[in-house]
């Protein structure tokens, strides 16, 4: 038995499915006191919080690539956490970890969902974002899935957002052409004056076919789609011959789960000999070192930066969901839950 904390725990709980966009329904916000960790348990104090469109998919009840979150339970979310009391071999209180930690100040999570990491090596947003998950799954899906070569035209959506802004900075590291998609005129200024992109198009300003002629007149030889629907049918319509389309993710088709509008042009894959595939993290969980290594090196040369978003406190969580629909967020949108856990 540890010694009581004398503090409340708070945390989101799904309410109930939303049936397209989420709203005042969908979220429950409650509040506990911590218990003891059963075995294999581990009560952790959030220290911040990654708030994710795949967030979107946990709660559609439909075959995915984890369980959905049931009505009832704590919102899933990766975060990184301080362990408090731990039931579990191999943590100790004290010990920072990443994972499923929920959208919680304080809760119990199932050690096996969690890794230990050294904040000597990134900092703790670090870890949700370019040298987390966020960046690894930039590395793999560019690299592995899309194989780019030096002097080829890549064109990402979502360019601005954390995954789309890594793999551009890693694309233009391999020597291509790198065109970003964004919406807004700061976005597609940060993608240019900052990143350094070769042509930026504002997705939200006209249409992307014909600024896709302007901006990739060699035509495409690898798409990193983020967000499926008209801007990958006018990617379709000009890709190379031999192109790889990695589908990484299809935020446009996120909020209507029973109107998911899959490629009109799909048809251009056989006319172009060219591939479409998919992939999640979980494809590469025992290559993470590698990632992480040639993401920090890059890092620590000025070669790749990572923009974070950076939102304040757990009661922030159903905005900040929002902001990834609405296209509010610049860069890895992140919860710091530090000062209410201090
Ligand atoms: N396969 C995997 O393992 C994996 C892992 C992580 C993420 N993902 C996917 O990667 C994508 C990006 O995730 P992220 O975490 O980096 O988020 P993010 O790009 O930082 O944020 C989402 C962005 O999507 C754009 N967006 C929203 N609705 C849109 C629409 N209808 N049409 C076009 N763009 C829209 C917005 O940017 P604009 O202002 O430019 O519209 C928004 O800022 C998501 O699809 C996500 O599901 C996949």
């Amino acid at each position: 038995m540890n010694k009581p904390l004398n503090v409340a725990a708070r945390q989101f709980r799904l309410r109930e499915y939303p049936l397209n966009a989420v709203n005042s329904d969908t979220w429950q916000m409650t509040s506990d006191e911590p218990t003891d960790p059963l075995a294999g348990q581990l009560l952790v104090r959030n220290r911040w919080l990654s708030v994710d469109p795949g967030m979107r998919g946990w709660i559609t009840p439909k075959r995915s690539y984890m369980p959905p979150v049931r009505p009832g339970e704590v919102m899933r979310a990766f975060g990184v956490a301080e362990v408090v009391h731990s039931n579990a071999e191999g943590f100790k209180p004290g010990d920072v970890v990443t994972g499923f930690t929920g959208v919680q100040t304080l809760g119990l999570v199932n050690a096996q969902m969690v890794r230990k990491v050294d904040l000597r090596y990134a900092s703790a947003q670090q870890y949700l974002s370019g040298l987390g998950m966020t960046g690894y799954t930039a590395y793999f899906g560019l690299l592995d899935v899309g194989k780019p070569q030096s002097g080829q035209t890549v064109v990402v959506s979502a360019a601005a957002g954390a995954v789309g802004s890594v793999v551009c900075q890693i694309a233009k590291i391999k020597g291509c052409r790198v065109v970003g998609i964004a919406g807004g005129k700061e976005k597609t200024h940060y993608l240019k004056e900052t990143l350094g992109l070769d042509a930026v198009i504002d997705y939200k300003a006209g249409a992307v076919g014909d600024a896709l002629q302007a901006a990739a007149p060699q035509g495409i030889d690898v798409y990193f789609d983020n967000v499926g629907g008209d801007i990958l049918d006018a990617v379709l319509m000009q890709i190379n011959h031999h192109a790889r389309i990695v589908v990484c993710g299809g935020i446009s088709q996120y909020i209507d789960s029973e109107q998911v509008r899959g490629p009109a042009n799909y048809l251009q894959l056989i006319a172009q000999s060219a591939t479409m595939q998919g992939f999640t993290m979980r494809d590469y969980m025992n290559r993470v070192p590698e990632a992480f290594m040639a993401l920090a090196g890059w890092q620590a040369k000025g070669e790749v930066r990572f923009r974070e978003h950076v939102l304040q406190g757990i009661e922030s969580f159903p905005q900040a969901f929002d902001m990834l629909f609405s296209g509010a967020n610049q860069g890895k949108l992140l919860i710091q839950l530090e000062s209410e856990n201090a």
